[in-house]
């Protein structure tokens, strides 16, 4: 990675403080999935601790990020704290596959970065079938007629949601390590449709959008997780950026660059005054709901949209998001045992606004990871 001197300070400085931090807080999550020390979540008791998810549920879209967030640390470090971690939360998650009436299109979150990472590194057979389950769940979810992978059980047949483009790299994976198409005809033919369906002219994108079941066209979009129908849900942004990206460069297919950049393009004229994303880009300018986690989100997919095309731009607007955050959103303290702060679950939650989110510390983590130099691709 092609950094100033300043530039490389940082960025040791911060992956000092996250190893510093995580191999404190690592063993304190042995046998548990962490998800968010905030209080405000669930009616719980203690701030600054993290809940855990194998408990409230272990099936929750999430449960991939600290393994995940365990195995960049290992990778970065080599340190074993990190791999018995990692190793720890995989083995959890097996309870998940036995609740398979509530798996869904997050499969991909799950299992790409937990076992998909584990069997990359290590070629074990365990963790080689947990992926590949997971993979052939999320082939099971696609609509041929449609030609998209639905979202969500239940009556929402025709649901898609642009989050999804994070879960189809393990369709990537399962093509080649299986050596067969199809996985990846499912991927592209997704990937495809929700060009059409979720990425707007301005660069702005769809949340969730209902498809016809037959042809696949827009029948109502929805708000989701941001302010309104119309809106532009800023974590949805950054799903789309690092998602269409990383399918460039699974396929090499230009057109899924051009659209990274498109929502890229959008997300820095949104935040370029301080760098700090609002919950939503669209939303009425007060009151101001920040989401740390779209910018940790869309900072991974500017650094490969960087390295793809070596437009300094994006590795700028990255090293502002990251620098921004350090600044005002990080919390190195032990008694707190989240680094990002102002996470936000979705506009309309009291609960779930300005917390700490498993997904937040997993792409801020990434980033500085990409940064170091590391290049294992994770998704
Ligand atoms: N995939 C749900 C979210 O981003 O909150």
């Amino acid at each position: 990675m092609d950094l100033r001197a300043d530039e490389r300070e940082f960025v040791d400085s911060v992956w000092e403080k996250i190893d510093k931090k995580l191999s404190y807080v690592a063993p304190l999550q042995k046998g548990r999935i962490p998800y968010t020390t905030s209080s405000k979540w669930h009616n719980r008791t203690v701030d600054g601790t993290y809940c855990d998810m194998r408990r409230i549920d272990v099936s929750w879209w999430t449960n991939g990020f600290w393994p995940g967030l365990m195995w960049l640390m290992y990778v970065g470090t080599k340190k074993e704290i990190y791999r018995a971690a990692a190793q720890d939360t995989e083995d959890i998650l097996d309870e998940a596959f036995l609740d398979y009436d509530r798996l869904h299109h997050d499969v991909g979150f799950m299992w790409n970065i937990s076992s998909g990472v584990n069997y990359r590194l290590f070629c074990n057979t365990k963790s080689k079938i947990r992926t590949a389950i997971a993979a052939d769940i999320l082939a099971s979810r696609y609509n041929c007629e449609g030609k998209f992978i639905r979202a969500w059980n239940g009556d929402m047949t025709g649901w898609v949601i642009i989050d999804s483009m994070m879960n189809i790299p393990l369709l990537y994976w399962a093509s080649r390590e299986y050596n067969d198409p199809r996985f990846e005809y499912i991927a592209k033919n997704h990937a495809d449709t929700l060009i059409k369906t979720h990425i707007r002219d301005d660069g702005s994108v769809v949340h969730i959008a209902d498809l016809d079941l037959k042809t696949g066209d827009v029948k109502e979009t929805f708000g989701g997780q941001g302010y309104s129908v119309g809106s532009s849900w800023s974590r949805g942004q950054a799903w789309a950026i690092y998602g269409y990206v990383l399918s460039y460069i699974h396929t090499g297919d230009k057109k899924y660059l051009d659209v990274s950049k498109k929502a890229a393009d959008y997300f820095i004229s949104c935040v370029n005054d301080d760098w700090l994303p609002k919950v939503d880009f669209k939303a009425p300018k007060e009151p101001v709901y920040y989401d740390s986690t779209a910018g940790a989100i869309a900072s991974c997919g500017f650094i490969e949209i960087y390295r793809a095309t070596g437009e300094r731009k994006y590795l700028d607007a990255a090293m502002n998001i990251l620098k921004a955050f350090n600044d005002n959103f990080c919390n190195w303290d032990n008694d707190e045992q989240a680094i990002l702060l102002m996470g936000t679950e979705r506009y309309h939650d009291d609960t779930g606004r300005h917390i700490s989110i498993i997904y937040g510390d997993y792409f801020f983590t990434e980033a500085i990871y990409k940064l170091k130099g590391n290049d294992m691709l994770f998704w």
